[in-house]
């Protein structure tokens, strides 16, 4: 199982609206072929291992899959029926597939045909790999994961002449995996004009560049040519979300003319995060990784519209003029992990 999940780790943020799987075939307890879910529309994990076998497993085969297999017709026919053609007596399974079509209907399938399931293997660690899948296939909205990178007294920023890094190489490379992973990124656009980000991910795999708000419910970006993210050579995949209520014709334009789209949302300051996640959820992206100021992010947490929270939080105190990312909330976190990242350490777990 920890091979089949280092194999599903292999498609990192190329899988959505899937989830990312990986599968094992053992014989006599050797490996003997493997397979992962490359892309939605491709064949499943269960398959390409398979077909990487090429003939028929041997009697005492058995097939390793971090997700549970699936039992209905999708772009790709059901695995449950590739299985027990294939003959496999035993399956071992890592998490049960949240989505209501499958919720383990795939495993009752397999054991009423007297296949061995065993469930549960490194169970957390699968289920874990998939958090904007299961997220999306439950409730059909994004997962909105808020990311900040905090001093110890919860600044996002560090006092004046002391640079704006806050935290190490490592969270900041974590940081950029994640970019990796989610199909969608979100900056406020006073963090667009202070900061001037570019938003891709980068790292030892080169470059790539998710879907990149900026959060601008006054459309003030507008004119704004030297940004980044308006002329790099990502900018088609720059949205900026504004009110249709303060959309100026003109502001409009000149996104167009830029070459830069502009959703103009019917709402009102209040529900504008909740009508930008619907809209999200129309556009099928499953997951939005929103990389905060302490404004966002605090107006986010009051309003109960952050799902998940990554929090680096770097060992040294910030600006104590600045706000803080959490002020006048109260923050429970479901299910914390806590990890070291470098010298800084990483609080993750969901909210509300
Ligand atoms: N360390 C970090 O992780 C991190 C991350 C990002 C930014 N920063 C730093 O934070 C600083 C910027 O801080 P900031 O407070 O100005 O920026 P911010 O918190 O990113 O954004 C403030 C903007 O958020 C918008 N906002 C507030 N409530 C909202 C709501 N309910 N719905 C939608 N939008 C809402 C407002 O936009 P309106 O104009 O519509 O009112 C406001 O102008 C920069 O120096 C940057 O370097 C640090």
């Amino acid at each position: 199982m920890r091979r089949a999940l280092e194999l599903a780790r292999q498609a990192w943020g190329r899988t959505h609206p899937n989830p990312m799987v990986g599968a094992v075939i053992t014989e006599g307890g050797r490996i003997v072929a493997e397979g992962f879910h490359a892309k939605a529309g491709e064949p499943h994990a269960e398959v390409m291992a398979l077909r990487a076998l090429g003939r028929k497993p041997a009697a005492d085969a058995v097939l390793h899959v971090t997700l549970e297999p699936c039992c209905t017709h999708g772009r790709t026919p059901p695995c449950v029926d590739a299985i027990l053609a294939a003959g496999f007596r035993t399956v071992v399974v890592g998490a049960r597939d949240p989505n209501p079509a499958h919720a383990g209907h795939g495993l009752d399938l397999l054991r009423a045909r007297g296949v061995a399931v065993v469930e549960g293997v490194l169970g957390a660690e699968c289920a874990e790999l998939n958090l904007i899948f299961n997220h999306w296939i439950v409730r059909g909205a994004p997962l909105l994961a808020l990311k900040v990178a905090s001093t110890l007294d919860g600044k996002l920023t560090l006092p004046a002449g002391q640079g704006r890094a806050i935290t190490g190489a490592a969270a900041q490379a974590y940081v950029h995996r994640l970019r990796r992973l989610y199909p969608a990124i979100a900056v406020s656009a006073d963090t667009a004009l202070a900061d001037n980000p570019r938003l891709t991910a980068r790292g030892d795999d080169g470059e790539t560049c998710p879907v990149r708000f900026v959060l601008d419910r006054h459309f003030k970006t507008a004119g704004r040519a030297g940004l980044n993210l308006f002329q790099d050579a990502h900018r088609s995949r720059t949205i900026v979300v504004g009110l249709g209520s303060s959309a100026k014709k003109s502001d409009l334009a000149w996104y167009e003319a830029e070459g830069i789209k502009a959703w103009a949302l019917v709402g009102d300051e209040a529900s504008f995060l909740k009508v930008w996640a619907e809209r999200c959820a129309q556009e099928k992206l499953t997951g939005v990784l929103i990389e905060a100021g302490p404004r966002l992010a605090s107006a986010m947490l009051a309003a109960g519209s952050a799902d998940y929270l990554y929090a680096f939080v770097a060992p040294r105190t910030g600006d104590p003029e600045a706000p803080s990312w959490h002020d006048g909330v109260a923050l429970p976190v479901g299910g914390l992990q806590v990890s070291l990242v470098g010298s800084d350490a990483l609080y993750q777990g969901s909210l509300g």
